[in-house]
């Protein structure tokens, strides 16, 4: 039988963290369903926010309740921006690398909605791909890749491990202690800018479950995304591009934005993309993201992976400017916990990262924050476990298996239109009527025959429709509008 201290689901950076916090003496298995890297960590290009000093404290909670519209959990916000501190010294003194200037000083930049200079980046702008690098680097656990967890093992109030695929056997792994850092629920959109991994499975086994997921109807789609490739995730411009300088435009050079908020392209992301949704169309005009007001040589230093990307692409930066669109970025809400990330009426079922709703967020959270929130949280769940004497002799019998029936024959065209559905219906501007349609089709579909991982999908499309449909009136990345306007 395979049983460990603790099994940790999912290798960004909320699972590397919780791991790398773990003594070498506990016997942990981090799982993750493909290769490491293909997780929403190793995409972040912006950064990792931290409070500059204790003075910046009250200014970084500020800044974070007014972009999450004051519907965050305020202590949960200011544990943030106070723990922030001890982050940022913990990972200078593993050895993390941030950029430095030139007499060796930490560089912070600016994005959308902050009232300061205060995020940290490592590699210009691939501060995720370096941090999760340096936290690989770091981990002294097991990880076990190919590991597709379809199931909990749940009974009387206690979490006992999961069943996964692990190199496509059926495989079940038991735990004391199971943390759910599995990320947020991308592949649910058309157009989004996650890694092809984050598909919402767990947060779907949580529904399954009766476990509740918060905050649901406040999706986030990042205002600046190059939508025009044939791969599923799009790729993002950075709003550090923005907190640089860089201007939104039409076809002739307009800074529309400015019609919409007085902050233009430094409005909260909720509005900026909003704001350009809703130019497209009306105007039926392009939108870009213009940077020809940097010099050349300092922006192919300041956003190195970006220069490349898009210079294979055909566009020359900081000449060209890019056409963008907004698209699905990241989930405010999800698995609903404490400040430990302990689910709540399950016993040794925790959760950290994107997949948690801490309350950090609100409605909408601010640029740069899901770093620093993953971190902080994985190692308050680290500490509780680590304080805590819980484990259990017996392992009771776990009936239900679902082994060979994860897809069936007709799941990708249902998966396809279900993220046509969510784009068109629970997108940016939504309506009743397009949210009750969204309704009808996942009920429909989910009384097809579908595979296990399409139907828990389709749990979680569920919970953000009736969140939704729950929140009549119009709230952060929640927008809803009249059938008639
Ligand atoms: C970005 O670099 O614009 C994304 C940062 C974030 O999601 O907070």
């Amino acid at each position: 039988m395979k049983r460990y201290d603790v099994i940790i689901i999912g290798a960004g950076i909320a699972g590397l963290y919780a791991s790398m916090n773990l003594p070498k003496s506990m016997k942990v298995l981090v799982v993750c369903k493909d290769i490491p890297w293909e997780c929403n960590t190793f995409y972040a290009q912006g950064g990792i926010v931290t409070a500059l000093d204790e003075l910046d404290i009250p200014l970084h909670i500020k800044d974070t309740l007014s972009a999450g519209s004051y519907h965050n959990i305020k202590n949960s916000v200011e544990i943030l921006s106070k723990e922030s501190l001890d982050i940022r010294q913990d990972l200078l003194n593993r050895g993390m690398e941030f950029d430095r200037g030139e007499s060796g000083e930490l560089l912070y930049t600016k994005e959308a909605a902050h009232s300061t200079s205060r995020i940290l980046h490592a590699g210009g702008d691939a501060t995720g791909r370096y941090m999760h690098y340096f936290m690989m680097m770091q981990n002294r656990h097991l990880l076990q890749r190919n590991t597709l967890v379809y199931d909990l093992l749940i009974q009387k109030g206690r979490c006992y491990g999961v069943r996964a695929m692990v190199n496509y056997r059926p495989t079940t792994l038991y735990a004391n202690h199971i943390i759910i850092a599995s990320g947020g629920i991308g592949s649910l959109y058309e157009y989004n800018t996650n890694s092809r991994t984050v598909s919402a499975d767990i947060h779907g086994i949580c529904v399954e479950k009766g476990i509740s997921l918060s905050d649901m109807e406040f999706m986030q789609f990042h205002p600046t995304v190059f939508v025009k490739t044939p791969f599923a995730r799009k790729l993002l411009l950075t709003e550090a591009l923005r907190g640089e300088g860089a201007h939104i435009v039409d076809d002739e050079g307009r800074r529309f934005l400015f019609d919409y908020d007085p902050r233009g392209e430094l409005a909260s992301r909720d509005i900026v993309s909003r704001a350009i949704f809703d130019y497209k169309r009306k105007t039926n005009k392009e939108v870009y993201l213009d940077f020809c007001m940097f010099e050349e040589k300092w922006f192919n230093r300041r956003f190195p992976n970006i220069t490349k990307t898009f210079e294979s692409l055909g566009y020359h930066l900081p000449k060209d400017r890019v056409p963008i669109s907004p698209a699905f970025h990241y989930a405010n809400g999800g698995i609903a916990c404490d400040i430990y990330g302990r689910i709540p009426g399950i016993e040794g079922l925790y959760v950290a990262g994107e997949a948690a709703r801490t309350g950090v967020h609100g409605a909408n959270r601010l640029a740069s924050n899901s770093l620093l929130e993953a971190v902080v949280f994985a190692k308050r769940v680290v500490d509780y476990i680590l304080g805590s004497s819980m484990q259990y002799d017996n392992i009771p019998k776990f009936e239900k298996d679902y082994d060979t029936q994860l897809h069936k024959e007709h799941d990708k065209e249902i998966k396809e239109a279900l993220r046509e559905t969510m784009w068109k219906d629970v997108g940016i501007i939504r309506t009743k009527k397009g949210l009750l349609e969204a309704k009808n089709f996942i009920y429909d579909a989910k009384n097809r025959d579908i595979g296990r991982l399409l139907e828990l999908r389709l749990n979680t499309a569920t919970a953000i429709v009736n969140s939704a449909l729950a929140r009549e009136e119009p709230l952060g990345s929640h927008y809803i509008e009249d059938e008639e306007s």
